[in-house]
């Protein structure tokens, strides 16, 4: 009863929806773009999208067909019109109606870098010793590219880079491709305003884009910043789009019709407001104290931040003492850049060494004379592979650019040319896995070599070990590489299931392992046998499954069992999953010794609860099942049967295709009934759907 209340109310404001539509496209089409503009800010600035991507897919959809039949109504500043521009013959350069300046940099990493410009500004305001601190707004460096973004009337209308400060280049139709962006801004907008800030590229984005460069055996990229700011000044708006660039924006330029608050912190929480990002790392602090104690803090969140910085800027907060202080040549008194330590630096290359992975993966790893780069020592760095190496023409004994940025592994990005002394021959890869001596292999067009030798090789079964114990895995705590080395040097572990056959006395027999330790591993082992289906999934080591993609897959499957026995064509249903990762762990769980490896483990006591990564533990009979609706049902309204699909773990999608599990069809289907009937795929009504539920 209750349901069927519910469902009338929704499907009455459903067909309200329906008859604005119909009577009044102007209004519709401007009710979507306020919608989807909502929905955009919250997916990519907020990262907190309310509504799941189809959703939005079926409003953008409607708007698009709104557009096409009245295209009197399109605007600028529509959401579809995101679309990429034509290929330009070259920049047009734009003279900036207020020049974007730089700003000085004390390059002392110190406190005292914090300290001399506060006692600067002091002077040049002339306070006296005993006058109250100065506020200041304090901020990332953000490593990126400075752009200037245009809105009239709330809408974007250039897109500038600043060039050399006075003229800068017209990017307008890349800046467009950035979804963090706004077209529009919120609120009342001013009649003029210039928002300005750095278009930068995440490290998690770059080093997925480096990933399929190296997989597609291309080029990779340096960093971040030279990657964001060539995409920026690309000719071809389609490569801007294909390299996810993000925005933060820090101040402002030419400003008209607008009462900017008192102070640079509140501009700033006005520019938020107004729907562009703003991070949320600035703080408002006092003095030479405050700013250094921000510059420490933020020193020691530098790794763990999603993007490279390189510094942090500190900023007089009060508009009008900024106004007084005013400007030395091209750059402001009432503002500095305090920088970090370089995150790239030059050393020497001293020799190349195999390191073998998990998978088997065999790794050109650089000896480095140690450097200190992005705030520590470095004398080992990744070559990624063969080709990467020759293609760098990377030799021992070559001055090389080294990068360390975030807890990503420190790699070599580049030669420093110089001439070399002596010849020395390029290096090549060995045919034989220098840890266990089995074939090494490289599959057709793959970048890769890799030792054939599986667990066979002690290399990999120590790195299978060390990952199936890791922290994020099953969380063996104290089994670290040492005892893995001894373990399986020592042969006392071939597979991961004979971990949990380790009892005290023959663990407490090892090279410096007291009795007391052996103990207490055996009952961190024991501990880790109760676990989650996502952590046991990452844990497995299966290629290509990270810990993100095994959470998605327990989400998504809930059982074990379920995602053993998936297809391809199942698990590409799962959000983010790929054919080459699909492939990856069909491929492993078609392997026989890897189920058997996944039953002894379950035999020795391993174990989760079901359906587990979700609080809920109510039955998921739709796992894996994608449900098109059409139609009305009798009771049941569009939203309730969504949200019911959704809870039994069942995925519900806008259109019908060949991966359509089951059309759920009320009265007035239209043409996706007829869709699913082309295809074969099976059609059920509302009770249908009930007895699926069940
Ligand atoms: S303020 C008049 N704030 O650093 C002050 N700049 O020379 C204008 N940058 O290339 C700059 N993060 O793009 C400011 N939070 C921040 C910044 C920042 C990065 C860049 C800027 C410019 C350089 C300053």
């Amino acid at each position: 009863m209750m349901l069927a209340g519910a469902g009338c109310g929704k499907a009455v404001a459903c067909l309200q929806l329906m008859t604005t539509s119909a009577s009044d496209p102007a209004a519709r089409a401007a009710d979507l773009r306020a919608q989807l503009q909502h929905h955009a800010h919250r997916y990519y600035v907020l990262d907190a999208p309310e509504i799941p991507d189809a959703e939005y897919d079926r409003l953008f959809q409607e708007l698009q067909a709104i557009e096409a039949a009245h295209p009197e109504l399109l605007t600028a500043d529509s959401p579809t019109q995101r679309v990429l521009g034509k290929v330009l013959p070259g920049l047009v350069p734009v003279r900036h109606a207020v020049p974007m300046l730089s700003i000085r940099t004390e390059t002392d990493t110190t406190a005292a870098g914090a300290e001399a410009f506060d006692a600067r500004v002091r002077r040049e305001l002339g306070l006296e010793a005993d006058a109250p601190p100065v506020e200041y707004c304090a901020e990332l460096k953000f490593d990126g590219l400075a752009i200037n973004l245009r809105y009239e009337r709330g809408v974007l209308v250039q897109a500038t880079t600043r060039g050399d400060g006075e003229t800068g280049e017209d990017v307008t139709q890349n800046i467009r491709t950035i979804g963090q962006i706004p077209l529009r801004l919120f609120g009342e907008a001013p009649e003029l305003i210039e928002i300005r800030g750095e278009v930068y590229m995440r490290r998690d984005d770059f080093e997925r884009l480096n990933e399929r460069q190296r997989e597609k055996g291309e080029k990779s990229f340096i960093n971040p910043r030279n990657t964001a700011a060539g995409a920026v000044r690309q000719l071809d708006p389609a490569q801007v789009a294909a390299k996810k660039l993000s925005f933060f924006a820090y101040g402002l330029g030419d400003v008209q019709g607008w009462f900017q608050p008192a102070t640079h912190s509140a501009t700033l929480d006005a520019i938020a407001a107004f729907g562009v990002p703003v991070n949320g790392e600035r703080a408002v602090v006092q003095g030479a104290e405050g700013l250094a104690a921000y510059h420490r803090r933020i020193a020691a969140r530098r790794d763990a931040l999603p993007f490279d910085i390189d510094g942090v800027v500190y900023k007089v907060n009060d508009i009008a003492l900024q106004k007084q202080l005013g400007f030395v040549t091209r750059e402001p008194r009432w503002a500095v850049a305090h920088k970090y330590p370089a995150q790239e630096q030059m050393t020497r290359l001293n020799d190349i060494e195999i390191q073998v992975g998990r998978t088997g993966k065999l790794t050109p790893v650089a000896k480095l004379e140690p450097v200190f780069v992005g705030g520590t020592t470095v004398s080992n760095a990744t070559l990624h592979n063969l080709f990467e190496l020759r293609r760098k023409k990377v030799r021992v004994g070559d001055t090389v650019i080294v990068r360390r940025a975030g807890d990503v592994i420190p790699e070599v990005v580049g030669v420093v040319p110089t001439a070399r002394p002596r010849y020395v021959a390029n290096f090549r890869m060995p045919r034989r896995c220098p840890v266990c001596g089995s074939a090494v292999v490289r599959e057709r067009g793959g970048v890769d070599h890799r030792c054939t030798g599986g667990l066979f090789c002690a290399a990999q079964r120590k790195q299978a070990l060390l990952h199936f114990a890791g922290r994020r895995a099953m969380d063996i705590e104290g089994l670290g590489d040492k005892l893995v080395d001894q373990l399986v040097d020592g042969g006392l572990i071939r597979t991961l299931p004979e971990l949990y056959k380790l009892g005290v006395a023959k663990l407490a027999a090892l090279d410096r392992m007291a009795e007391k330790s052996a103990a207490n591993l055996v009952a961190a082992l024991e501990q880790s046998k109760h676990t989650t289906l996502a952590r046991f999934l990452y844990a497995l080591g299966i290629r290509q499954v990270g810990e993100a993609t095994a959470k998605d897959l327990a989400k998504h499957f809930g059982s074990l069992d379920r995602v053993m026995d998936a297809s391809v064509e199942q698990l590409l249903e799962v959000p983010d999953v790929g054919p080459i990762v699909a492939t990856s762990i069909r491929t492993f769980f078609e392997q026989p010794h890897n189920r058997e490896v996944v039953e002894q483990l379950r035999a020795a006591g391993v174990r989760w609860d079901e359906h587990d990564g979700t609080a809920d533990t109510a039955p998921r009979p739709l796992a894996g099942k994608t449900l098109v609706l059409t139609g009305t049902l009798p009771s049941l309204g569009r939203e309730e049967a969504k949200a019911l699909i959704e809870a039994a773990g069942g995925k519900v999608a806008g259109s019908v295709s060949k991966k359509t599990h089951y059309v759920i069809a009320g009265e007035e289907a239209g043409s996706k009934l007829d869709k699913a009937r082309e295809l074969g795929v099976p059609v059920l009504d509302e009770d249908g759907l009930r007895a699926l539920l069940a």
